[in-house]
This record gives structure tokens, C-alpha cells and sequence, in this order.
């Protein structure tokens, strides 16, 4: 036997392939699954949340996340609940930037609701963050107050502004909500397309039990959008792609973009380049199906990581083709119960 052939082999990681040969390169993390907001359409008044125990620590996360950056994960989203209010989350930005520096990494970005960003932008942009996701629904200070039930208008609208400052793409993610926000989706793009950022239409998910108005009332199909919008603009499509599932369009007037994602009346999974992680651990391969995998098991039982890559292989094996929402008045419990602060937006 010669040299070579004894040395151990270390082999790559293999990349992380599902069974209909889709290569996950995208992972979304959620940190937490409090927020200083209560959306209507996404958490009740009273909400229980998990207990801090249950909660992977940021060492913990770092772990994890930086075990699908091994194994293929380009673009990683880190989501909420709200991130920034987890304490101490740019300990974990600052840890997760060392591969965004080895390349390993291409994008470390976040889905925030800006309250927190006139204080975070600039440590975000230091980390390496480039573009944050805002949501933002109105433009209207009382209608903001009635929508997220706790939000100040105007402490978004400057994290908005501080974000940009610090040199960050903002996008802004509009949720279409019939009866809510119809006439100012046309004001919301002109905002967005003056301040140099995109905006996104997102249809209503049915995720979550709601205390609020019913969900099937509150659905508005992404046609109905671009009716309006079309009052407007002149909109012309274009293939742009950001790695996720919004389909965009171009407005003339403003020569800004305009995204639309339609997880109930467009089939994007046959693309899905990604997975979810919720706050505790838990591998969502799929938004719109019950199926899990734990990690945070595996992250505890040991300090190595085998486990860990181990239940993320066999869990990707098990990755579905696709979801299947439905909105149903007859319904009588959401498509999927779990809100969408626990699997992150
Ligand atoms: N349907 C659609 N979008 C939702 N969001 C939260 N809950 C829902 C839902 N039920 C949005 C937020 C934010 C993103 C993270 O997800 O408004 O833009
Ligand atoms: Fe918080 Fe976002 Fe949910 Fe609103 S939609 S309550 S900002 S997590």
C-alpha cells in the first residue's frame, strides 16, 4: 500500500439532493418565535410563546446553520417571529459572517419588521448583510397600528430609513389583504419605487390558528393585484429571480420591480431550492406540509456533528414534491396549524 492510500479520506461534504433531484441551497432559520407586533393575519392577541428552554441557543444555531453551509446551503435567511428581538442575535450574525469571508457563503440576509433596524443596521451591514426584507403593509399610521396591534408606524419607517443609510437593499413584502390595504397597493409601490427598493405582494398563507378576522375574508388572489396595480402601471414582465419563489414584474413609470407570490394559485415547487428551520429546531422540508424532522436532538446528544448531518440527510430524502394549500370557508381549522412565526416567513 503506498502513502496516499492510507491517508484517511476526506471526502467533500456531499451536497444535500431530495429525492426529485432539487439541490437545497437555501435554508431559512428562524431564531424566535416572539415579536413585538401581532399581526392579524399572523399571531393572536394573546399569544403563548415557547419557553426560552426549548429555544436552540445561539450556539446552537450557529451549529446548525453552519452544517448546511457545509453541506451546499448558498443563502441563508434568518426570520422570526421578529429576529431582532432575540437577545443578543448579532453574536450570531458576527459568528455566521466568518462564511460569507471563506465563500462558502454567498448571501446572509433577514425578514424583519424594522422596529429594531435604526438600532441594528449598521452591526447587520458590518456582518456582511447586504439586503433585508421589511414587512410593511400600510402606509397609513392608524391602519398600521390596527394591523400589527402594537406597531409603531414611524419606528419602522426610520429602521427603514437607517437601513438604507447603512447601505443596505431593502424589500419591502406587502401581505394582500382584501379590504385592508387594496387601495394603497398602488401608493405602497410608489413609496417603495421612489426610495430605490423592490416590493413584493405576498397572498394571505393559512397558517396558524387566529383569534382575528377569518381567513377566507381576508384572501385576496394575486390577480386582483396586478388588476389594481395595472390601473396604474404599465407593468411588463420579466424573468428576473431572486432564488425565491416571487415571479417579477417591471413598472414603467417607475421603472422599479414588483414581486408577486402566490403560494395558493401558482405551483413554484417544483423549483424549491430550500428548507426551513423553526426556533426549536425543527426541519420543515417543506412550508406547507406537516412533515418534520428534529435537529435539536441530535445538536444535544452530542457535540460532534455527525448526528446532526445525519438526520439532515434522511431528512431530505423525505423532502415532498409539493404542498397543498387550500383556502376553505367550509374549513374549520387552518391547512397548517402552525403559525407562521414558528417556521419563519
Ligand atoms: N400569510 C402570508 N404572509 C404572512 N406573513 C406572516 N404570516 C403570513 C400569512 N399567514 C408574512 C409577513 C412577512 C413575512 C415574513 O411573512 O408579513 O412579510
Ligand atoms: Fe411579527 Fe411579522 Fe408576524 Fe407581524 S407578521 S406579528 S411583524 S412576525
Amino acid at each position: 500500500m503506498n502513502a496516499h492510500a492510507r491517508t484517511p479520506a476526506v471526502a467533500a461534504p456531499a451536497p444535500l439532493i431530495d429525492p426529485f433531484g432539487r439541490t437545497i441551497s437555501y435554508l431559512r432559520v428562524s431564531v424566535t418565535d416572539r415579536c413585538d407586533f401581532r399581526c392579524v393575519y399572523c399571531m393572536s392577541e394573546h399569544m403563548q410563546f415557547l419557553p426560552r428552554r426549548d429555544l436552540l441557543t445561539l450556539e446552537e444555531l450557529d451549529r446548525l446553520c453552519s452544517a448546511f453551509v457545509a453541506r451546499g446551503t448558498k443563502k441563508l435567511r434568518i426570520t422570526g417571529g421578529e429576529p431582532l428581538v432575540r437577545h443578543d442575535v448579532t453574536k450570531l450574525f458576527r459568528a455566521l459572517s466568518r462564511h460569507l469571508a471563506s465563500g462558502a457563503l454567498e448571501e446572509l440576509t433577514l425578514t424583519t419588521n424594522a422596529s429594531q433596524l435604526s438600532r441594528f443596521a449598521g452591526e447587520l451591514a458590518d456582518c456582511g448583510v447586504r439586503r433585508v426584507n421589511v414587512s410593511l403593509d400600510t402606509l397609513d399610521p392608524d391602519r398600521f397600528r390596527a394591523l400589527t396591534r402594537t406597531g409603531a408606524h414611524e419606528q419602522v419607517l426610520a429602521g427603514i430609513a437607517a437601513a438604507r443609510a447603512a447601505g443596505l437593499k431593502v424589500k419591502l413584502n406587502v401581505v394582500a389583504l382584501k379590504g385592508v390595504n387594496e387601495e394603497e397597493f398602488v401608493p405602497l409601490v410608489r413609496f417603495a419605487h421612489a426610495g430605490g427598493m423592490d416590493m413584493t405582494f405576498i397572498e394571505v398563507m393559512p397558517l396558524g390558528e387566529l383569534d382575528g378576522p377569518e381567513r377566507a375574508d381576508q384572501y385576496l388572489p394575486m390577480q386582483a393585484v396586478r388588476d389594481r396595480l395595472s390601473e396604474a402601471f404599465t407593468l411588463d414582465e420579466i424573468d428576473d429571480r431572486t432564488g425565491g419563489p416571487a415571479r417579477y414584474m417591471r413598472a414603467r413609470e417607475t421603472g422599479g420591480r414588483i414581486g408577486f407570490i402566490t403560494p395558493l394559485t401558482h405551483n413554484f415547487c417544483e423549483s424549491c431550492n430550500r428548507v426551513r428551520v423553526t426556533c426549536t429546531g425543527t426541519l420543515y422540508m417543506c412550508l406547507g406540509q406537516e412533515d418534520a424532522a428534529d435537529l435539536r436532538a441530535p445538536l444535544r446528544e452530542s457535540a460532534d456533528d455527525g448526528l446532526l448531518h445525519q438526520a439532515i440527510e434522511t431528512a431530505i430524502l423525505r423532502k415532498p414534491k409539493g404542498h397543498d394549500f387550500v383556502i376553505d370557508r367550509t374549513a374549520t381549522a387552518p391547512a397548517v396549524s402552525r403559525h407562521m412565526s414558528m417556521t419563519g416567513g
